[in-house]
């Protein structure tokens, strides 16, 4: 590949670490945590091997969504810091060759934005058409509704003018309106201004909902064809910074996804999270079989060499299953979260990982090992390094934005505070700090931490895997995945394990029209410390895999050695 083709592409790579500043280290011993605190553990990231950190949101907000209400899309939320902290955490993390995104709420604002408190206060105010309102009496909405038991519509009628505005999500947080071009330019001027604070780029919440027209004024003029405006948001992030990324959070079908990556001109979002492979992952691990996600692996257009996908086991949010079936649904409900209190909005799971797979280290290993081979780049959530668990005490989706588990002091290193005062408490239990923690994970060579810095650096040193063409290769077994991903002439090759039976593989990895005078000398080399598997004379390999086994390799060969 040319430098011309390549170069800068960053995103294609990377490996991203989302992380909450409120809850990830408490600097100044207030109970939450800040700026000042996450610089200190700046270099905690950098030794993990992350290339980019992904800031949920920190800007000024009452924190009725944690955050994604936000009242100033120019500011600081004060428990977190000042302008001046993040300037100095986004040089920090680039000084250890970090990039840092930001999460980028401009589908709502809070109730309480300066915008929102106008534009309620009459049909004429300058702000009015900030939001969408209506005059009529709405339908029912009931269905629409993002968080269902919490809101029943999707509109609420506003006292002081009798109309009704526009929520996607809670009431507290009206939807903008995009198609009033003063909303597009503040959105713009406020991406500029962060740009300008050295942010590399964007996490775009709820594109789809972002880009809705509905509900905005007919007015021919005033519409806007939502692809064009993502375009040339896209475009404008592109002239302030070259390689600015937006990656956006898209839980919609690939046809759909597909065009808000700009179809095959791929001009709009860079990057998506891949949502229906996580979902089908997890079927795949409830009924240990890896034919559910290798169908929708295949079933996963092609895109625009420059974008990629985001992958991931779980976020910040209910790990959501919407686009199972209701029985497949099931299925992994009754086998990773079987009370209710574990599922949430009927849909998902409110759960992590490691409780979800009653803390089975090689499950948890093989889970993780296959996130960093899929083709795509690896997105972890804060803790998943030395497997956290979730706290069911909390509500809702907080049960997964406990404090990050430094070690086994007190509030697990979190915070120096009383426990009274702490913006959320730490996980209780055989998954809290007194077991799980970032100090002993780092002394044990065996821990899940070091395993995932490993990994991290095998993805790092593989670019076939962010940037290849992937393949899945046939083999007998269906608890088996196994598939190989190729670019520039070299080729790894991925073997996972879904089942609690050790089992061998036998496979060609070569393709079968590979010339047999090729294979001299060729084999596979492990990546991860096992041993190098040769090739038999017709280019075929055998190997064991463990139960939830996993193996990555490279294949080396002489340079005569095709792969079809
Ligand atoms: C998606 C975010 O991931 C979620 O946490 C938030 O509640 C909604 N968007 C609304 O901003």
């Amino acid at each position: 590949m040319s430098i011309a083709e390549t170069s800068d592409l960053w995103w294609k790579n990377a490996v991203i670490y989302c992380l909450d500043p409120e809850t990830f280290f408490d600097g100044d011993g207030d109970g939450t945590g800040d700026f000042s605190g996450l610089i200190q553990r700046v270099d905690y990231l950098a030794a993990l091997g992350v290339t980019c950190i992904w800031l949920m949101p920190f800007y000024p907000t009452p924190d009725r969504d944690d955050g994604y209400d936000v009242t100033d899309m120019y500011g600081v939320d004060r428990r977190l810091g000042t302008l001046g902290d993040v300037v100095e955490f986004i040089r920090t993390a680039k000084d250890r060759g970090m990039r840092v995104i930001a999460d980028f709420v401009v589908n709502h604002t809070s109730d309480r934005h300066p915008w929102f408190v106008e534009s309620r206060k009459s049909l004429d105010n300058p702000y009015r058409d900030y939001y969408v309102w209506r005059d009529d009496t709405p339908p029912d909405t009931s269905d629409e509704v993002v968080f269902p038991g919490e809101e029943s519509s999707i509109w609420t009628r506003d006292q002081a003018t009798g109309e009704w505005y526009l929520h996607m999500f809670a009431k507290h947080q009206p939807d903008l309106n995009v198609a009033n071009p003063k909303v597009r330019d503040e959105i713009a001027k406020s991406m500029g201004f962060w740009l300008q604070l050295g942010i590399d780029g964007f996490r775009l919440d709820a594109v789809p909902f972002f880009l809705e027209l509905r509900g905005a004024p007919e007015d021919k003029a005033a519409r806007i064809d939502p692809h064009d405006y993502l375009a040339a948001l896209r475009s404008f992030l592109n002239r302030r910074n070259g390689s600015g990324v937006l990656l956006g959070e898209v839980n919609l079908p690939y046809k759909d996804q597909l065009k808000y990556f700009g179809g095959p001109e791929g001009n709009e979002l860079n990057m998506q999270f891949d949502f229906l492979s996580m979902q089908m992952m997890y079927l795949s691990l409830a009924r240990e079989d890896a034919r559910p996600l290798a169908t929708n692996l295949k079933s996963r257009p092609k895109i625009h060499p420059d974008n990629q996908w985001a992958m991931f086991v779980r976020n910040h949010d209910e790990l959501t299953l919407d686009k199972l079936s209701d029985t497949e649904r099931e299925e992994v409900f009754a086998a990773f979260g079987p009370d209710e209190n574990m599922q949430m909005y009927g849909r998902g799971l409110r759960r992590r990982l490691p409780t979800m797979l009653s803390g089975d280290p090689a499950r948890i290993r093989m889970v993780y090992s296959l996130m960093f081979s899929l083709p795509g780049t690896p997105v972890l959530f804060y803790g998943e390094e030395i497997g956290m668990g979730e706290d069911l005490r909390a509500e809702g989706r907080s049960a997964v934005r406990s404090p990050m588990q430094w070690s086994s002091a007190e509030n697990g290193g979190f915070s120096t505070a009383p426990a009274k005062d702490l913006v959320a408490q730490p996980v209780d239990g055989s998954f809290g700090p007194e077991f799980i923690n970032v100090a002993s994970a780092k002394r044990e060579p065996g821990s899940l931490w070091n395993f995932v810095a490993t990994l991290i650096q095998r993805y790092r040193e593989s670019p076939e895997l962010g940037w290849g063409d992937f393949e899945l290769l046939k083999q007998p077994s269906a608890q088996v995945l196994l598939h190989r991903s190729t670019w520039s002439g070299s080729t790894v090759v991925l073997a996972h394990n879904f089942g609690a039976e050790r089992t061998s593989v036998s496979a060609s990895v070569t393709g079968a029209g590979t010339a047999k005078q090729g294979l001299a000398g060729a084999y596979l080399e492990d990546l991860l410390g096992g041993e190098d598997v040769p090739f038999d004379d017709d280019g075929n390999v055998r190997f064991e895999l463990d139960r939830y086994g996993y193996r990555w390799f490279r294949v080396h060969r002489p340079e005569n050695l095709k792969l079809v």
